[in-house]
């Protein structure tokens, strides 16, 4: 088993982007993809556990249900690479099924440092696995697997866990459009999407009882305190979960309780909050059945099966680039 993590440093870009998000003239917003510091991966791996938040154990449900057919459904020798591998907790079933048929190749491309970590010691045990990581954003890193293919192999990208639903619309289908343009004909992306579900089901899994989603958010402001020398102080913020009917999507926003300035030293910049006003940090998109073969139809892709969930509505969707 090999595991290398490539390391890149994003600070800069940190600084960068959290200064255009904050100073955007109407709806101040910062980029959800920071929430996954240390602490943030912990506290979202702490959010799959709770009883209001289905949609992480729905979709290990269904690969621990389904593995076998899905591998079977995939032609001759296939590595894996999966976009955004957290711990490796839900990705077992599929590299297990894949490992009784062949050696397998696998490929985690992660942001975080720490996930990757988490993922090698989940399942570095399988037999005949290697393990390879990237520390890298998705596109990137896929494309340097891609590179790595041995001849005659075919690709199986794991888009899991319904993170395509933390894009807006048209971003999710261009990053499926992106990630097509990387594959070959015959290669596979299997992409896990939450679905439809009423409005009350999705408040009470993002803004849970014990405050495990309020945390996981809050924890952002503390993240830029602690990289960024800024002076968020947290007692004035409060989390909100919003349901935005038109864009079929729960949002998590940072709402300020009263008038006030912060400073973010390594941003050079001073922002003031009106009471009330929200730093919005992220959207949860949800889809229907017939949406996600007409998306794989936009970009390429042909829906080859679709396997839903009996207790929370959650799709593992099989595509497969023509
Ligand atoms: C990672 N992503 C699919 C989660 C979601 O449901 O959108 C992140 C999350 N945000 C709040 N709770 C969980």
């Amino acid at each position: 088993m090999l595991v290398h993590a490539i390391t890149a440093n994003i600070d800069y870009e940190f600084a960068a982007d959290v200064r255009a998000g904050l100073t955007k003239p109407k709806q101040k917003e910062l980029p959800s993809k920071y929430l996954y510091d240390e602490v943030g991966s912990a506290l979202f791996e702490v959010i799959s556990y709770l009883p209001e938040y289905g949609l992480t154990r729905a979709d290990e449900r269904l690969l621990q249900r389904h593995s076998n057919d899905i591998v079977e459904r995939l032609p001759g020798p296939v590595s894996v690479a999966e976009l955004g591998s957290g711990s490796g907790r839900k990705t077992r079933q599929i590299l297990e099924s894949l490992c009784r048929r062949q050696r397998t190749s696998y490929y985690p491309i992660e942001i975080s440092r720490s996930a990757l970590v988490m993922c090698e010691r989940e399942l570095s045990d399988i037999d005949s696995i290697s393990i390879l990581g990237f520390e890298r954003e998705y596109l990137d890193g896929l494309l340097e697997v891609a590179a790595q293919r041995r001849a005659g192999h075919h690709l199986l990208v794991l888009f899991l866990g319904s993170t395509i639903g933390n894009f807006d619309r048209p971003a999710g289908v261009q990053f499926l459009a992106e990630v097509r343009g990387i594959l070959q004909p015959g290669d596979s992306l299997l992409l896990g999407t939450d679905l439809v579900k009423s409005s009350a089901e999705l408040l009470a899994a993002y803004d849970d009882e014990l405050g495990v989603t309020a945390a996981f958010n809050l924890n952002l402001l503390v993240r830029i305190n602690r990289e960024l020398s800024a002076d968020f102080d947290l007692s004035h913020f409060e989390h909100v979960a919003k349901i935005n009917h038109w864009a079929r999507s729960v949002e998590m926003h940072l709402r300020s309780t009263r008038r006030q300035k912060v400073h973010i030293r390594a941003a050079e910049l001073s922002v003031d909050f009106a009471e009330g006003e929200t730093i919005w940090t992220e959207s949860s998109h949800k889809y229907s059945l017939e949406e996600v073969v007409q998306m794989a139809r936009a970009t390429g892709f042909r829906c080859d099966a679709q396997w839903v969930d009996d207790q929370w509505p959650f799709a593992e969707n099989l595509l497969i680039a023509e």
